[in-house]
């Protein structure tokens, strides 16, 4: 359970006011890396034929995006995200890829899945998690329309690094992140919580324990770039 107030209607109202510079503001606030965090984390997906896949908190697509990249033509994605502003930017992305018939991008709650039990081989939420008043409601229902044996995978900030690389890392977390992402995006408070939320998130132990918790098996979970991000998996 996270410690932090998370209002869901602040949360769905700060994301759709960062939605058009939200892919910008990745690249740069990332230094390029969010794309290579986001490929790793898909690589951990099953490899299957003809798979269907969900994409928790898809935001602006770009997880739906890189998995039909990776995969056959036969493989489809639906992305499920609370925001229509950021939903309606993903779309436009996909027709511009020519993917609309392997996306669907639909409006949906990461507590309450449209779906029926055990509808899609692997799921997968990029910087979403972290978001959920409680990550064991998302977990749960995100591991409920898996099929059994299905895989999760979850990529989310780390809240703890190495001695060396905390200092420097909660600098720019509390300090150079909120300006940079209030100048370009006029929204402070949106980067703010998102510094709030990462250091209020479990560490990589604990939520692999929650996930085991949740009856996932096998939970692994590897850090990338000194431990900024972390890719968790597990099997249903
Ligand atoms: C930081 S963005 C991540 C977007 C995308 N996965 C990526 O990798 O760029 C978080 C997304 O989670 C969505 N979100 C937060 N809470 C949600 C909820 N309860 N249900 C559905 N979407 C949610 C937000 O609208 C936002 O688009």
């Amino acid at each position: 359970m996270s410690k932090l107030a998370k209002n869901p209607l602040k949360i769905q109202s700060m994301f759709s006011s960062i939605a058009p510079r939200y892919d910008l503001l990745n690249r740069l606030l990332s230094l390029g890396r969010d794309r290579y965090w986001r490929r790793f984390a898909i690589k951990q997906l099953p490899g299957i034929k003809d798979g269907v896949f969900l994409d928790v908190a898809t935001g602006t697509g770009d997880i739906a995006i890189e998995i039909i990249k990776r995969h056959n033509q036969n493989t489809k994605v639906i992305g499920i995200d609370f925001s229509e502003q950021m939903l309606e930017l993903g779309r436009k992305k996909i027709i511009k890829l020519g993917y609309q018939n392997q996306i669907d991008l639909r409006f949906g709650d990461i507590t309450s899945l449209p779906f029926k039990d055990k509808t899609f081989d692997a799921a997968i939420i990029a910087f979403g998690i972290r978001n959920t008043p409680d990550y064991k409601t998302g977990l749960g229902e995100m591991t409920r329309v898996l099929r059994d044996r299905g895989r999760i995978v979850i990529l989310e900030f780390t809240s703890v690094q190495s001695r060396f690389f905390r200092l420097l890392f909660r600098t720019y977390l509390t300090k150079i992140l909120p300006f940079i992402g209030g100048i370009i995006s006029g929204r402070k408070g949106a980067y703010k919580y998102l510094s709030d939320s990462v250091l209020d998130f479990p560490d990589p132990e604990e939520f692999k324990k929650i996930m085991e918790e949740m009856g996932l098996k096998e939970v692994k979970y590897y850090p990338l770039t000194f431990s900024i991000v972390t890719v968790h998996v597990g099997i249903k």
